[in-house]
């Protein structure tokens, strides 16, 4: 079996933050996520993350899903692979790959086609390549004819072999047994003294062992984050690269500024995204839709025909043709169901709103199970929670509830009900019912003019 080492131990130092650098986000994701499932998408699964600086974020990432081993001091990328010779030592007779866990764009084909040439050319070590324009700052490839010669990393790259456009990724395939026997010969020679990865290939050269590089048709691969800047350019890559995927299939974007697309979000064909749309997680949208502007929606169901104008929506399942905005927000476990309209300044949480049902303006449900063609008048609240506990209102078909009406749960509307304007519900109210709680209207003739005094116009 074939094993897969991500390296994750690095602090970055220049993203000026306290948390490990592949914990940082790429479209929502953590860089580290990208490269596990590339890892998972290219059916391999023995994997061992090295953890160092702030292990513990890796820790509460991970949760168990795979094995994690901690370098305690950053001493250099081979360093960070011999902290995983015991988890190597349990499946020695296969390859290993070694991949960056700040470097996302690695691809399931890049991963695939790499070890077939790895096998193909029965290599010790092949290094995962690419020809990029600007080189600075990564290891360069100094070629020797059909094979590879050495990598050479920036700090110690003569002016000659800084011309060189071949980079390597970090990313490789290693035969295990011999990574091992390379990892104990590696010293720390070098300008940053540190122990490099990259000279094992120097090493296996020298024992006559063959060595190739695999130049990768993604130019991205080698893409890292060293910095802020670098993490926004990645993150411009990766945005860019998830919206023409959805052009070809045939999704509507008229301006893309703000548009922000998490590359596990579906969009069906003949749908809009407007500007300033942030779509994340499991958001799956459905034909013919339009969203936006600005609309931020997380792991997010959405029916055919709706349209959302500025709407924030968290966990949510929204059915077809069903109109919400702007200003409104889905909160986790609500379900809109199809041709409801929700106007502005509406809160729904852990909700159900039936068929047909109009929320029109300033209203907060809560907690609460509406029916079918019920309609809320002007700012009503489900008042859900007494201090102590949350309770359900439970509100059914066609009822009318009246403006500012509070339901004081738990409270239960039979069908076709009526609240009167301003009544604060307290009690039941069977079906067909009108329920109303107001205190007796007053009416004090000329009140304010003794107050008024002079200022009052007669
Ligand atoms: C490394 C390569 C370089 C390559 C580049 C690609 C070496 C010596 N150089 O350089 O040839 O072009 O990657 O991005 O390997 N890490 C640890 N522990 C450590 C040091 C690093 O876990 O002690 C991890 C980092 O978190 C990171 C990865 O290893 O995920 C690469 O480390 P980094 O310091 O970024 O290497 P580069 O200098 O970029
Ligand atoms: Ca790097």
């Amino acid at each position: 079996m074939n094993n897969v080492i991500i390296l994750a131990g690095g602090q970055g130092k220049r993203m000026k933050a306290d948390m490990p650098k592949p914990m940082f986000k790429v479209l929502g994701e953590p860089m580290l996520e990208w490269v596990i499932k590339s890892c998972e998408d290219a059916g391999l699964s023995n994997i061992c993350i090295v953890k160092g600086y702030m292990a513990e974020i890796i820790d509460n990432y991970i949760d168990g899903r795979y094995e994690t081993v901690l370098q305690r001091e950053r001493l250099g990328t081979g360093h960070a692979v011999m902290q995983a010779i015991p988890f190597m030592q349990k499946n020695i007779d296969g390859n290993t790959l070694v991949l960056c866990g700040d470097a996302p764009f690695i691809d399931e084909v890049t991963i695939k086609e790499s070890l077939k040439l790895h096998e193909d050319e029965n290599n010790s070590v092949t290094v995962i390549t690419s020809m990029i324009d600007n080189p600075k700052g990564y290891g360069r490839i100094v070629r020797d004819g059909n094979s590879i010669n050495s990598i050479v990393e920036e700090k110690d790259a003569t002016i000659e072999q800084k011309q060189i456009h071949e980079v390597n990724s970090g990313a490789y395939w290693f035969k295990t047994a011999d990574l091992i026997e390379y990892l104990g010969e590696l010293t720390q020679n070098n300008s940053q003294g540190e122990y490099y990865l990259t000279d094992s290939l120097f090493i296996a050269i020298n024992k006559g062992r063959r060595a190739n590089a695999y130049l990768s048709e993604n130019p991205n691969v080698v893409l890292g984050a060293n910095d802020r800047k670098s993490l926004l350019a990645l993150n411009d890559v990766a945005r860019m690269e998830v919206i023409s995927k959805h052009l070809e299939n045939g999704v509507e974007f008229i301006c893309t500024d703000g548009v922000i697309i998490g590359r596990d979000v579906k969009i069906g064909v003949g749908t809009e995204i407007k500007q300033g749309c942030t779509l994340l997680g499991n958001t799956i949208i459905g034909e013919d839709c339009t969203i936006g502007p600005n609309c931020l929606l997380n792991d997010t169901i959405v029916g055919n025909g709706t349209t959302l104008n500025s709407v924030q929506s968290n966990q949510a399942f929204i059915g077809n043709n069903v109109k919400i905005g702007p200003y409104v927000q889905l909160r986790p476990n609500s379900t809109i169901h199809s041709n409801v309209k929700i106007g502005d300044f509406v809160e729904i949480k852990n909700s159900t709103i039936g068929e047909g049902t109009a929320v029109a303006h300033l209203t907060y449900i809560g907690d609460s199970d509406v029916g079918k063609h019920v309609n809320f008048g002007c700012g009503c609240v489900t008042v859900n929670y007494d201090g102590k506990v949350k309770n359900r209102c439970v509100i059914g078909d066609n009822c009318f509830i009246g403006c500012n009406t509070n339901l004081i749960a738990p409270v239960r509307l039979g069908k076709g009900v009526y609240t009167g304007a301003g009544s604060t519900v307290t009690k039941d109210v069977p079906d067909f019912a009108l329920a109303i709680e107001r205190a007796p209207f007053k009416l004090k003739d000329g009140y304010s003019l003794r107050k008024l005094g002079d200022k009052a116009e007669k």
